[in-house]
C-alpha cells in the first residue's frame, strides 16, 4: 500500500470478478481507498495481492460480504468501522449481480426469487445498511450497477431484467428521497460487457431442453454470440463508476458504453410491433425454429377397413 491520501472511500460489491474487480483495481489506481467485498476469499486475497504488485497509489483493503445474509451485511459493517476509523464508506457501489437464461413462462420461483435475492433484495440490505453513516454526514453517493436491460426487456431475460427494472424505480425513488440529506443516487446501465456473467447466464439452459423452447435453447449460443458481438470491456465500466464517483453533480445515468443508448432511440422509434418481431428473431422464437416442438405430432388418420371381403364379380 502506499502512502497518498486517498480521495474517497469507496465500498464495491461482487468485486471477487469481472466488473466489480475492475472497477476495484482501477479506483485504487486513482488513489481511492478501495474496500473489495465479496463471497470468494481466495479471490478478495489474489485481488489484494495484485493492487499490492502494481503499486497502486490508494489503498485496497478487502472483506466478506454476501450481499444476500444480513449477518454477512452486519460483519461487513463492523469491519468497515474499524478499516475506516468510524468514519464509514462515502460512495457504495453496489455491483453484485447475475442473471439467468430462461424463458418466463418456465422458470422456477426458486430461480426468480434467487435473482431477486441478490440483484434486488440484497442490493436494498446492503443500501440500508451503509446509509446511516452517510446521512448522519449529509454527504455520500450511491451507484448502483443496473444494466441497458433496467430499460429493455430481452427475451429469455425476462427475470434478470426484471430485476434491472426493480433496481432503476428504486433508485429514482432514492435519488429523490436521498438528496436532501446530501446523498446522490447514480445508475450505471451497461451494455454487454466482456465477463463471466455469459457464461454464468448461460448455466441455466440445460433446464430448459425439453421444454416447447428447447429447439431455440439450441441456439443460445448463437444468441449470445449476436449479443455479446459489440461487448464492451470492464474497464469502460470501471471508467464511468470513476467519472461518476468525481463529478460534483453527477447524472442519474451512464450508459456505457454509450453507443448503446442507441437501442432505446430505435425502440421509440419503432412501432411495437417491428420491436416484438426483432426480439423473436434475435430469441429464435419463430416457428421455424419451433415447429418441431410446439406443434403435436400429427394424428394418424384411420383408414376405413371394409367389414367384409367384397363380392365376387360375376
Ligand atoms: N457483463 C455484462 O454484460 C453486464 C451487463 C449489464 C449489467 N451487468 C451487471 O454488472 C454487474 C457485475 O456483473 P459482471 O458482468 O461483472 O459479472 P461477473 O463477472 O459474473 O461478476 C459478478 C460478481 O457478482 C458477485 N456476486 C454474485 N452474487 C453475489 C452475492 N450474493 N454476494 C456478493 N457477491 C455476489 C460475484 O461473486 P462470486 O465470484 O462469488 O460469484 C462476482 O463477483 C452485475 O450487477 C450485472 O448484472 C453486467
Amino acid at each position: 500500500m502506499t502512502t497518498s491520501t486517498p480521495s474517497k472511500i469507496v465500498l464495491i460489491t461482487g468485486a471477487t470478478a469481472g466488473i466489480g474487480r475492475t472497477t476495484a483495481l482501477h479506483l485504487a489506481a486513482l488513489g481511492h481507498h478501495v474496500i473489495a467485498t465479496g463471497r470468494r476469499a481466495d479471490q478478495l486475497a489474489a485481488l489484494r495481492a495484485e493492487a499490492l504488485a502494481k503499486q497502486v497509489p490508494g489503498r485496497l483493503d478487502v472483506t466478506a460480504l454476501d450481499v444476500t445474509s444480513l449477518s454477512s451485511i452486519d460483519a461487513a459493517v463492523v469491519e468497515v468501522n474499524r478499516l475506516t476509523a468510524g468514519h464509514g464508506v462515502d460512495v457504495l457501489v453496489n455491483n453484485a449481480g447475475f442473471g439467468l437464461l430462461g424463458p418466463m413462462s418456465e422458470i422456477s420461483d426458486a430461480e426468480l426469487r434467487r435473482q431477486f435475492d441478490t440483484n434486488v433484495f440484497g442490493l436494498m440490505s446492503v443500501t440500508r445498511a451503509f446509509l446511516p453513516a452517510m446521512r448522519a454526514r449529509r454527504a455520500g453517493r450511491i451507484i448502483n450497477v443496473s444494466s441497458i436491460g433496467g430499460r429493455i426487456t430481452l427475451p429469455y431475460f425476462g427475470a434478470y431484467n426484471g430485476t434491472k427494472y426493480a433496481v432503476e424505480s428504486f433508485s429514482d425513488a432514492l435519488r429523490y428521497e436521498l438528496r436532501p440529506f446530501g446523498i446522490d443516487v447514480v445508475l450505471i446501465e451497461p451494455g454487454a460487457i466482456k465477463t463471466s456473467f455469459g457464461d454464468t447466464a448461460m448455466s441455466s439452459i440445460g433446464a430448459y431442453a425439453d421444454t416447447v423452447y428447447g429447439p431455440a435453447m439450441d441456439k443460445a449460443e448463437q444468441m449470445r454470440t449476436r449479443m455479446e458481438s459489440t461487448a464492451g470491456s470492464p474497464e469502460t465500466i470501471a471508467r464511468g463508476i470513476a467519472r461518476a464517483i468525481k463529478r460534483r453533480r453527477p447524472a442519474a445515468r451512464y450508459v456505457l458504453p454509450r453507443f448503446n443508448r442507441a437501442v432505446f432511440v430505435l425502440q421509440a422509434l419503432l412501432p411495437q410491433r417491428a420491436w416484438d418481431w426483432s426480439m423473436r428473431r434475435l430469441g429464435y422464437l419463430t416457428p421455424a425454429v419451433l415447429e418441431p416442438a410446439a406443434r403435436p405430432a400429427p394424428v394418424p388418420v384411420p383408414v376405413p377397413v371394409p367389414d367384409r371381403a367384397p363380392r365376387a364379380q360375376a
